[in-house]
């Protein structure tokens, strides 16, 4: 039998995916455009992102997943079926060992349509892997020792906390202040203050452009069109850092407290760990300027941004499948 190991950091926001042996073969969104007169799937990736917003009535680019978690079964399928088969595309390998990451601290029946998923997308053998422990390990955090490590994950969906110690997740905590809660809140911030409608991809455009924790030093601006909501037509305004830092405070506020209480739910010894070797921030939005100095400044305890945080999940992933890890934390395996 031919069996391909691959492993998948299933996302809100993007979908990765390493081959044993290959590296990282793919990255790319979480999104599907559907023709919704016959549910046929008319792109998936890139292609599909492109087309949020801007497509005509029949068809909608859908994203699957929701706050970390399946919130459309048939759609989170059928792209990884479109993504596995992608892998698996050129070689003579024809059935897939799979391992997907997964929120930590989701339900039985949340944890259940990952499995079910990759399951109809033809993988064979299928393991869940938590997010933080993953991140963790692409981080490269000394997870299997007896030490604590503090591990900040923030995605599109959610932001989680984890501290790991001896290759398992000590105490967790994730809130929904990710990526996605963020241009949300600059959405409805524009739509106050400057009565303009904006999208969703311009929000997220004006976060990586011009976005910070902290306003410091930099205040840039930068010209965006949207809907004016008193006459309906196209209308610029320009927006400033400080208009992003106002509208994400809350989510900034909450991912701080977020790290707080984790603290206080640590065992005192990891916890004096933590302190010496300082936090490291993962994910996507690990990238938001002035966000360690930020959480730094507000829990006191050195914070580090990891080298490539957007890749550090799949990365672990990687790792796990490269060298048959002894990890604690397997949530279950199963094999069709
Ligand atoms: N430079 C940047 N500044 C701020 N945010 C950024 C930056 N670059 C990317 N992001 C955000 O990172 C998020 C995507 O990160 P990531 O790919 O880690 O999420 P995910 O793994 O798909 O989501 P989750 O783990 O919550 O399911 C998006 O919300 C994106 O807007
Ligand atoms: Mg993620």
């Amino acid at each position: 039998m031919f069996t391909r190991d691959i492993g998948i950091d299933l996302g809100t926001a993007n979908t990765f995916v390493h081959v044993r042996g290959k590296g990282i073969v793919m990255r790319e969104p979480s999104v599907v455009a559907v023709d919704v007169r016959n549910q046929a799937v008319r792109a998936v990736g890139t292609e599909a992102k492109e087309m949020i917003g801007r497509t005509p009535g029949s068809i909608v680019a859908v994203r699957p997943l929701k706050d970390g978690v399946i919130a459309d079964f048939e759609v989170t399928a059928t792209m990884l079926k479109k993504f596995i088969r992608d892998a698996l595309k050129g070689s003579f390998f024809s059935r897939a060992r799979v391992i997907v990451s997964i929120p930590s601290g989701v339900t039985e029946v949340e944890s259940r349509a990952v499995f079910d998923a990759a399951h109809y997308a033809g993988a064979r053998e299928i393991d869940l892997i938590e997010e933080p422990l993953a991140a963790a390990l692409g981080a490269g955090l000394p997870v299997f020792d007896a030490t604590g490590s503090m591990v900040i994950d923030i995605g599109g969906g959610t932001a989680e906390v984890a501290v790991i110690s001896l290759g398992d997740i000590v105490t967790a905590r994730s809130v929904r202040a990710g990526g996605d809660r963020q241009d949300e809140a600059i959405i409805s911030y524009i739509r106050k203050k400057h009565n303009l409608l904006i999208g969703e991809r311009t929000a997220e455009e004006i976060k990586i452009a011009i976005g910070a924790a902290r306003r410091e030093s930099v205040n840039e601006s930068m010209e965006i069109r949207g809907r004016n909501l008193i006459d309906g037509l196209p209308k610029n305004v320009v927006v400033t850092t400080a208009d992003v830092e106002e509208a994400i405070s809350r989510c900034m506020r909450q991912i701080v407290s977020a790290v707080r209480e984790t603290l206080e739910k640590t065992p005192p010894e990891l916890a004096s760990d933590i302190i010496d070797r300082g936090i490291i921030l993962t994910g996507g939005g690990a990238q938001l300027r002035g966000l360690d100095k930020l959480i730094q400044d507000e829990i006191d305890i050195p914070v580090h941004v990891a080298d490539n945080p957007i890749d550090c999940v799949v990365e672990g992933i990687g790792k796990r499948l490269d060298a048959d890890l002894p990890f604690n934390t397997y949530y279950r395996r199963r094999k069709y």
